[in-house]
């Protein structure tokens, strides 16, 4: 009560002071209700007394006006009520005037209003309690109208739960009292102003989640901590981002230094860095979890960090694997390349080349096959083979149409086979307008039927096959089915009047050969 005097003295003084003696002060009525008119004056009600004048005439107590103290009461108000009230206050040494200009409103529900902006989801209550609206006599009950429509609530308290958009709107309450036998009404009008509820946005440790750093100690060293705090420059109030070492505050090491700086980036989000200053790393910070930590009263989050020593044997030991690892991979891609290459040099190194010293074996015993329209095979055969691989190589090649006689001798070519290393066959193209070199009529060549024995013999004989591809559009026709399903493909070479004396055609012939 005393607070209550307290702050009644103090806005009366405050408005005495600004306004001087003279106040005036607007107000509102409803046709057909009861208004309240108060003087607002300086002096003691206890020892004063007021008189309320309209309009040059003084107004006295009758069935509508009734006085109490400061209040005016028009119980059935009317349109004509409206106009200049003064109300004079006067003790013995002082006389005070205030004035009060009344509109008067048809009803039943008031256009001025109380504000009251709550969010969406927010429980809300409106009052219309004695405190809010004084009575004379008695209160029978209040109403609560939505928009100026009965809602068939009662109570003095009207309590919204859980308010959505469609419950903003005028709220009227229209309080029906009792005095001398007769039924008044007086009301109030709240506008309810509902607000989306804006997402709020958790706090959030950006950087580190879960992160271990490799250090050395005795350095110095600065953690560093990226966090989202929120949306808005009141995210920042009640906000604490901070530092804990094994899960208790930093204050146990007085040389570490936290900092934190704020920054607002674009839709008003508002970001936070904070550091820790370890002038010298302890050597019990090994091992024990760093933990940067935000907390709001949105929500809170922390990250993660480690402290791990720094390792050069641990190092070294990694770098001596992944150089391994680099070198044996090297080795193979390598290998792989050049080992026809390597081979070769091996076996020539080791003689193995020498196969002419067994005896009377071949290298090869070649075999080709004319083409419809060229004779590149028979040109490969007979002219280039014996140029590369037996005058500059050294080998030793059975050629059909060089080494066998008119007529093929079949028995001799079955022995020769048996001694061969490789049945080199030499396929030309099928295609009949090629004519680099025009086919020569006496060779010795086989015929077809003795082709076939010399075939099925190869077969038999288990020799390897070599193929030679001597033009692009190979004819495989020439060859049996059996021949060509014993065909690897690793073993078919394609030859090109553009291949080079040491490219790896040549290579790789010798290296099936020897
Ligand atoms: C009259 O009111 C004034 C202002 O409040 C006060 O100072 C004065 O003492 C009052 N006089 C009496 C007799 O109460
Ligand atoms: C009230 O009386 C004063 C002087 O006493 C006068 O000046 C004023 O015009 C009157 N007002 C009305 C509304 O009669
Ligand atoms: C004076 O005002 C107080 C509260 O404002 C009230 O309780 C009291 O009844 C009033 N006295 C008179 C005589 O009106
Ligand atoms: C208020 O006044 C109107 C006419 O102005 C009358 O009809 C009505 O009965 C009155 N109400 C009360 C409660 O006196
Ligand atoms: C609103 O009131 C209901 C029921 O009393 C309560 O469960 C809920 O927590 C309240 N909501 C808010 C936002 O205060
Ligand atoms: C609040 O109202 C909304 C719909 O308006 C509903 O989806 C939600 O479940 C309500 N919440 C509570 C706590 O009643
Ligand atoms: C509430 O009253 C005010 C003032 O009369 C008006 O502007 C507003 O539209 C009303 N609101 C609703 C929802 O009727
Ligand atoms: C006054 O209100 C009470 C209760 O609401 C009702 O019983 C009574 O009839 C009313 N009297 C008049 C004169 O309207
Ligand atoms: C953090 O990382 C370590 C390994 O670096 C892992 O063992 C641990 O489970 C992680 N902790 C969390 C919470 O993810
Ligand atoms: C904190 O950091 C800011 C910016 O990085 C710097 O200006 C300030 O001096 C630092 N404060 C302390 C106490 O280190
Ligand atoms: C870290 O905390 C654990 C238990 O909370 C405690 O046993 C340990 O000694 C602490 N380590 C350091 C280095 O403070």
């Amino acid at each position: 009560m005393a607070g209550v005097l307290i702050v009644l003295i103090n806005l009366i003084f405050s408005v005495s002071a600004s306004i001087c003696i003279e106040k005036q002060v607007e107000t509102t009525g409803v046709e057909d209700q009861a208004t309240i008119l108060f003087c607002e004056s300086d002096l003691d009600n206890e020892s004063s007394t007021f008189t309320w004048t309209k309009d040059n005439h003084t107004l006295e107590p009758s069935s509508r006006i009734t006085m109490q103290g400061q209040i005016l009461w028009l119980l059935n108000t009317t349109s004509s009520d409206g106009g200049l009230y003064v109300c004079r206050s006067t003790n013995s040494t002082f006389s005070t005037e205030t004035r009060v200009f009344l509109s008067v409103e048809a009803g039943p529900c008031l256009s001025l209003y109380d504000i009251d902006v709550t969010q969406e989801k927010n429980n809300i209550s409106l009052s219309c309690s004695e405190e809010r609206i004084p009575v004379l006599g008695q209160r029978l009950e209040v109403q609560w109208w939505k928009d100026c429509k009965s809602t068939g609530l009662r109570g003095s308290e009207l309590n919204l739960f859980n308010v959505s958009m469609s419950s903003k709107g005028n709220y009227t309450c229209l309080v029906i009292f009792r005095h001398e036998d007769k039924n008044y009404t007086t009301s109030l009008t709240y506008q309810l102003i509902v607000k989306k509820k804006e997402t709020v946005k958790e706090p959030r440790v950006i950087q580190p989640r879960n992160k271990t750093l490799y250090v050395k100690p005795g350095v110095e060293i600065k953690l560093e901590c990226n966090v989202f705090i929120g949306i808005g420059e009141e995210s920042k109030q009640e906000t604490s981002v901070y530092w804990i070492i094994n899960n208790s505050y930093i204050d146990i090491y007085p040389d570490l230094q936290q900092n934190l700086t704020i920054e607002m980036r674009e839709k008003s989000w508002i970001y936070g860095r904070l550091t820790l200053l370890i002038p010298e790393i302890l050597p019990e910070f090994f091992g024990i979890p760093f933990h940067c930590v935000i907390l709001n009263p949105v929500g809170g989050d922390q990250g993660q960090l480690w402290l791990s020593r720094d390792d050069y044997t641990n190092h070294a030991w990694l770098i001596t694997v992944v150089l391994l690892v680099l070198a044996a991979v090297l080795s193979a891609v390598l290998l792989n390349f050049f080992k026809i290459d390597l081979i070769l040099a091996y076996r020539h190194l080791c003689g193995k080349d020498k196969t002419i010293q067994e005896g009377n074996r071949y290298n090869a015993c070649v075999l080709y096959f004319p083409g419809p329209g060229s004779s590149t095979a028979e040109d490969f055969a007979l002219r280039i083979l014996p140029s590369m691989l037996e005058q500059q190589h050294n080998l030793r090649l059975f050629i059909q149409g060089r080494d066998t006689d008119t007529g093929g001798n079949i028995a001799s070519m079955t022995e020769v086979l048996s001694r061969s290393q490789v049945v080199m066959l030499i396929l030309p193209g099928n295609n009949e307008d090629d004519t680099l070199i025009p086919i020569s009529k006496d060779q010795n060549r086989l015929e077809d039927s003795q082709l076939s024995v010399f075939l099925s013999d190869i077969t038999h004989f288990g020799v390897p096959l070599l193929l030679v591809e001597c033009e692009d559009d190979a004819d495989y026709s020439l060859l049996p089915e059996s021949i060509q399903s014993s065909i690897k493909k690793d073993r078919v070479l394609k030859w090109k009047s553009a291949v080079e004396p040491n490219g790896p055609f040549w290579k790789k012939l010798r290296y099936h050969m020897t």
